[in-house]
């Protein structure tokens, strides 16, 4: 609601009203819409101060570390909810009744076959294609096959397509490994729970059925809740976008696997593997480090850092315990955490990433997580997309369901004025 105005003003006009609104916690906004009277638009590359629509689901605090989930904190959800009930709570806005939530279990179980045509697609790729290039091309592809939900205007249509994008995605992800592995592909099996079935699709073959770790399922289950959803990060507003166009949902979610593969974005974990390998031992971090802060050199600590924390990721944390829970558990004794944790130490006493806020964040431990769960490195980024797609459906059923306009932003020109063609041309 807007209780108070900002006043605008520019050398030689009038001022300019804009109400500023407030939210239920959070800054300000100074609402803008009506600065294109004046002939102006503001100015905001990477939009590091722009608030691009009102939401109800996640609320970041970056200076507290402080995650909510329709009001519940990330560290409450990761211990005491499960990914789907955390599903059920991003899309509907409430926690589930005991019904509800068997209602919504068993809903998701009957949606997580594919059609066996989509197996298809997976051909025209080589066996050696990066699993987010598949995943890009296979949701996109779902379009094709549900002709009978893509009336985005229809909100059965959209319900269908939500509950078929959370039932499909870890089908389709394990579809992603198996094709790289040369393996046949793994049916979902409805006497599993959701993280069960992914691990199940992922690691068994016809040959042998063998029993799903409970303790690698609730290590799963808790990375796919700690993936869920995070405001309007790069990928969740390319969703918003696509969908502001009317676009079909599954084209949607396909331009927000696209954002979310890169290094500064989902792709980070991934990267930080990557990265962990390059410096190898203790004895190198020194060095990384002091190429992190060299200007001249593009080389950045993965997982460290964070648009909107500049505190610790409220995300980090669980997964570090986590992280120690599972090698425990495990018997592993993993030298790239050893690593990681010297890596973090050195990290954060050193002036230049304290100057700048700079903490690991979600993508710091989840990759040693993964790889202890046998999770290939060139899959990380594929299971942050699966955790994320019930994020990116919410925010767009969400923009949907109220008023909304395309978003078509503008730009500030510094290119030629008009200028003619020479008269010598024919
Ligand atoms: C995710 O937005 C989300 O919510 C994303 C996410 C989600 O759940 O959706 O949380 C998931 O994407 C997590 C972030 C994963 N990415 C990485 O770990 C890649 C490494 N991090 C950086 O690329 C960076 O920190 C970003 C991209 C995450 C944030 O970049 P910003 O907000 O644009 O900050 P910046 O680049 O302007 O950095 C500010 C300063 C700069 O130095 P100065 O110009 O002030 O001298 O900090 C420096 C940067 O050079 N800096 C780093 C650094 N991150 C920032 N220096 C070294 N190593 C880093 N990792």
């Amino acid at each position: 609601m807007a209780d108070k105005k900002a006043q605008l003003i520019i050398e030689g006009n009038a001022p300019v009203e804009l109400p500023v609104l407030t939210g239920t916690v959070g800054p300000e906004v100074i609402d803008v819409r009506s600065l294109t009277a004046t002939g102006r638009f503001t100015f905001d590359p990477g939009f590091m101060s722009t608030a691009s629509c009102e939401s109800k689901i996640t609320y970041i605090d970056g200076d507290k570390g402080i995650l909510l989930h329709r009001g519940y904190p990330i560290e409450q959800l990761a211990e005491k909810s499960d990914y789907l009930e955390t599903c059920y709570l991003l899309l509907n806005g409430e926690l589930p009744s005991k019904e509800e939530k068997a209602q919504f279990v068993s809903t998701i179980k009957n949606h997580t076959m594919v059609h066996e045509q989509l197996k298809t697609f997976f051909n025209g790729f080589r066996r050696d294609a990066h699993p987010m290039a598949i995943m890009c091309g296979v949701v996109g592809a779902l379009s094709a096959f549900y002709h009978d939900s893509l009336d985005i205007k229809n909100p059965q249509h959209r319900e269908v397509s939500a509950m078929r994008l959370v039932a499909k995605m870890p089908t389709i992800a394990a579809m992603t490994y198996k094709y790289s592995m040369g393996q046949p592909m793994m049916y979902p099996r409805n006497d599993l729970n959701y993280a069960e079935n992914f691990l199940h699709m992922m690691f068994n073959t016809p040959c042998e059925i063998k029993p799903i770790s409970p303790v690698l399922a609730k290590a799963m289950d808790k990375i796919f809740i700690l993936h869920a959803d995070h405001e309007q990060n790069a990928s969740t507003s390319t969703v918003r976008l696509a969908g502001s166009s009317g676009a079909n949902p599954f084209a949607c979610i396909a331009a927000g696997i696209a954002a979310l593969w890169g290094p500064a974005h989902g792709g980070a974990n991934e990267a930080v593997l990557t990265m962990l390998d390059e410096i190898g031992s203790v004895e190198n971090i020194d060095k990384y480090v002091a190429k992190a802060k060299d200007k001249d050199d593009p080389f950045k600590l993965m997982g460290f850092g964070h648009r909107v924390y500049k505190n610790f990721d409220p995300r980090a944390k669980v997964m570090k315990q986590t992280c120690d829970e599972v090698l425990a558990e495990l018997g592993i004794n993993d030298p790239q955490l050893e690593l990681a944790m010297k890596l973090e130490e050195i990290a954060r006493n050193d002036p230049y990433f304290k100057e700048r806020n700079l903490y690991p964040n979600v993508d710091f431990y989840s990759g040693i997580i993964l790889k202890a769960i046998g999770i290939p490195t060139s899959m990380f980024t594929v299971i942050f997309a699966l955790a994320r797609t019930v994020g990116w459906i919410s925010h767009w059923k969400e923009m949907l369901s109220g008023p909304y306009k395309i978003g078509r932003p503008r730009q500030l020109y510094t290119g030629y004025e008009q200028r003619d063609l020479p008269d010598d041309r024919g």
